[in-house]
């Protein structure tokens, strides 16, 4: 695993931005597996901003996001199809047959198996930009959920609900389920790129890192993945042990 602790949420963007506009300079077809929530969204601001100024091209990425919420109705803004539009379809360019998300209308069974085969069909993942939550899920993978699932419906934890209760208002109004991309789909992409910023995930990110892999800590799984790049801000890191720090 490779960590990159940068000194602001801002450096720790900035590098993030350079790993996505490197592999999609060297593949411009590539399939991106995406995160929604607030740490992206600077991501995705800077790449548009150095596609406004033809230093990257993104319009011929492929991409699937890792989850989306069950419950709200089509065109909700607060889905995470809304989020994209948003800040990545618009901003970027990109015809939006390009981008998927799980499909939450229907028999979900069907929309997971038909979102894993489509996954298979592009050729798998490139990259996995990846968040993580306070209690150190991945997508919506909670705490506990095998490191092999595919696509699943996902039950959300009290943690997860109360982080959203800024997007809801209540937490009454918190979906309480999601379709995320399982580990095992995330684990297969070629590359995870994991981002972390502020004080909020110091905790979990020490954990996810230097504790022994656990279902308990989902995100803990990258430990064991063939190529992982973690970036961190100080506020993130600063419960890392000095050694890693260093
Ligand atoms: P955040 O969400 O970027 O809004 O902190 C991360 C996550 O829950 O995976």
């Amino acid at each position: 695993m490779e960590l990159w602790i940068a000194p602001t949420p801002a450096a720790a963007v900035d590098r993030v931005a350079r790993i996505v506009a490197a592999q999609v300079s060297a593949n411009p077809t590539a399939v991106l597996a995406l995160p929604t929530g607030r740490t992206p969204v600077a991501v995705y601001g800077l790449l548009a901003r150095w596609q406004r100024e033809g230093r990257v091209d993104l319009r011929r990425v492929r991409s699937f996001n890792l989850d989306e919420l069950v419950g709200l109705v089509p065109g909700d803004p607060r889905a995470y199809a809304a989020y994209m539009t948003h800040h990545w379809l618009r901003p970027l360019d990109i015809p939006p047959a390009q981008a998927q998300l799980p499909a939450v209308e229907g028999d979900l069974a069907a929309n997971c198996a038909a979102y894993d085969d489509a996954i298979h069909r592009a050729g798998g993942i490139d990259l996995a930009l990846l968040g993580i939550g306070e209690n150190g899920h991945l997508g919506f993978n909670e705490p506990g959920t095998p490191w092999d699932t595919g696509t699943h419906v996902s039950e959300l934890t009290d943690s997860t609900r109360r982080a959203l209760v800024s997007s809801f208002g209540t937490l009454d109004a918190v979906p309480w389920r999601a379709v995320t991309m399982g580990l095992g789909t995330i684990l297969a992409a070629r590359h995870c790129v994991l981002l972390a910023t502020g004080a909020s995930k110091a905790i979990i990110v020490a954990r996810a890192l230097e504790a022994e892999p656990s279902t308990t800590v989902p995100a803990s799984a990258l430990q064991r993945h063939a190529r992982t790049t973690v970036v961190v801000d100080a506020a993130a890191a600063a419960t890392l042990t000095p050694r890693r720090g260093a």
